[in-house]
């Protein structure tokens, strides 16, 4: 973990937010690397769950919300984590995380031992805060906690417009904000941080079905993108777990260094959130099926990932050293549609005599790929760099490259290297990516 952390700071992935001030409350910040693999998690994600799809389309809906939406779906009332407060060294901490010690039976404060905590009591975890220029309680707003809602709220839009019919599925993807007591474990509790939700509407009776369907879908998405399956396992939620909404919970986990953790919920929502935004609104949420003249609410079976934890357990998965020629290394292991470049393009040196051959291989291969072209320091370190970001292709234009109109491409797994001709560079790379 401490390892991930480090490379995260000292390669740009992820930033600590607002470092310059001290740093702002378990809030961080995505690099120049960071950005570009997370953009490809969700990518990933939207490419399996929408594009190789008929049935699901995308949604795209406000983070701002007034409180109606969050009365009927439970959350202004539900939503709330049991919190107590150290008396004495003012700390404030979950009550069902705190452990009674098994020496006395008493719950000490983990900061300072002190058993001077307060009774628990019910804190919501929404951030609430004012749109427009008064602060009064007409114009109180809230930052969504989930993105979920929006595809409820949405749900008859979505109907009218696209033309599906159940099974059918609203996928979004977006930030949600949860004013955590704990956040922790570098990126895997944040109060700012991006989900990966689909809204999967079927008739009831087949919820069952459509459930384990989507348990293996998912399980095998995080599979295919390189998480070995021993890293992984889906875990059932006991009735007592259960959220407020949920009929079933099964929890997609993977084995962080702490122990296993939550990636992914697929919940059994049934058909609560639909009748509830038609109670409050007044609006008949239903589908009518024309064949059968059939009119039902939809049940829901929801696929929730997060996307910035999910890009944490990638690295986590890829993380590997090894050694290559006595020499030891740091290596991820990325999937090549998850690594932030695929390509390095590297001129062996910085003569001017190598520059427009390597600019052309970059302008061939930019657009299939994205590319990092590096001139700096010598070849050895610039692979090692290129292994520690995770890129799964290096191109090497050298001098015998002027002559033969030839590149050298190095895998990172292997460190294999073979000639290619420039005329068939993209073919080559574009098989070896796999894309
Ligand atoms: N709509 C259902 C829902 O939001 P959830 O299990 O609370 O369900 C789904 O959240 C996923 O969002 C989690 O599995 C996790 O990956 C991610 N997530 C939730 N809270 C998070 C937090 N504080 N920081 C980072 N990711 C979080």
């Amino acid at each position: 973990m401490d390892e991930i952390v480090r490379l995260c700071k000292h390669r740009g992935f992820i930033f600590p937010s607002a470092e310059i001030y001290g740093g702002f409350r378990s809030t961080y910040d995505y690099g120049p690397l960071g950005v570009l693999m997370l953009r490809n998690v969700k990518n990933a994600w939207w490419r399996s769950m929408v594009q190789l799809r008929q049935d699901v389309v995308g949604l795209d809906a406000a983070i701002l919300s007034g409180p109606r939406i969050w009365e009927a779906s439970g959350h202004l009332t539900n939503f709330t984590d049991p919190l107590v407060d150290c008396r004495n060294c003012k700390e404030r901490w979950r009550a069902d995380h705190l452990e009674p010690d098994p020496k006395d039976g008493a719950i000490h404060c983990p900061n300072c031992g002190s058993t001077d905590l307060t009774e628990a009591r019910a804190f919501n975890l929404m951030f609430k805060t004012h749109a427009g220029p008064v602060e009064d309680e007409g114009s109180v707003a809230y930052l969504r906690p989930e993105t979920a809602q929006g595809h409820f709220v949405n749900f008859l839009n979505v109907l009218q417009t696209s033309r599906k019919k159940p099974p059918f599925g609203i996928a979004q993807i977006g930030k949600s904000f949860r004013n955590e007591i704990t956040p922790g474990n570098f990126v895997f509790r944040t109060r700012e941080f991006e989900q990966m939700e689909l809204e999967y509407f079927v008739p009831p009776q087949d919820a069952p079905k459509w459930f384990e369907y989507w348990c293996e879908e998912r399980l095998n998405w995080y599979v295919d993108l390189g998480i070995p399956l021993d890293q992984l396992r889906l875990r059932a939620h006991d009735q007592e777990e259960l959220s407020h909404y949920s009929a079933g919970t099964s929890d997609v986990e993977f084995m962080f260094p702490w122990g296993w953790g939550e990636l992914e919920g697929i919940a059994n929502r049934t058909d609560f959130d639909l009748k509830a935004h038609a109670a409050h609104s007044g609006e008949r949420l239903e589908f009518y099926d024309q064949a059968t003249s059939e009119r039902y609410v939809p049940y829901v079976i929801e696929p929730a990932a997060g996307a910035t934890r999910t890009m944490m357990a990638f690295l986590l998965a890829a993380y590997d050293e090894d050694e290559i020629g006595g020499e030891k290394r740091t290596v991820l292991r990325l999937h090549p549609r998850i690594a932030p470049y695929q390509v390095a393009i590297l001129p062996l040196s910085r003569k001017d005599t190598l520059i427009p051959t390597a600019q052309e291989v970059l302008g061939l291969l930019q657009p299939i790929a994205m590319c990092d072209y590096d001139e700096t320091q010598s070849i050895g370190k610039r692979y090692r760099r290129q292994d520690e970001i995770g890129t799964p292709l290096a191109v090497t234009i050298d001098f015998d490259s002027l002559e033969d109109r030839a590149v050298t491409i190095r895998e990172r797994d292997t460190t294999e290297q073979v000639r290619v001709p420039i005329d068939k560079l993209v073919e080559e790379v574009t098989g070896r990516l796999a894309l």
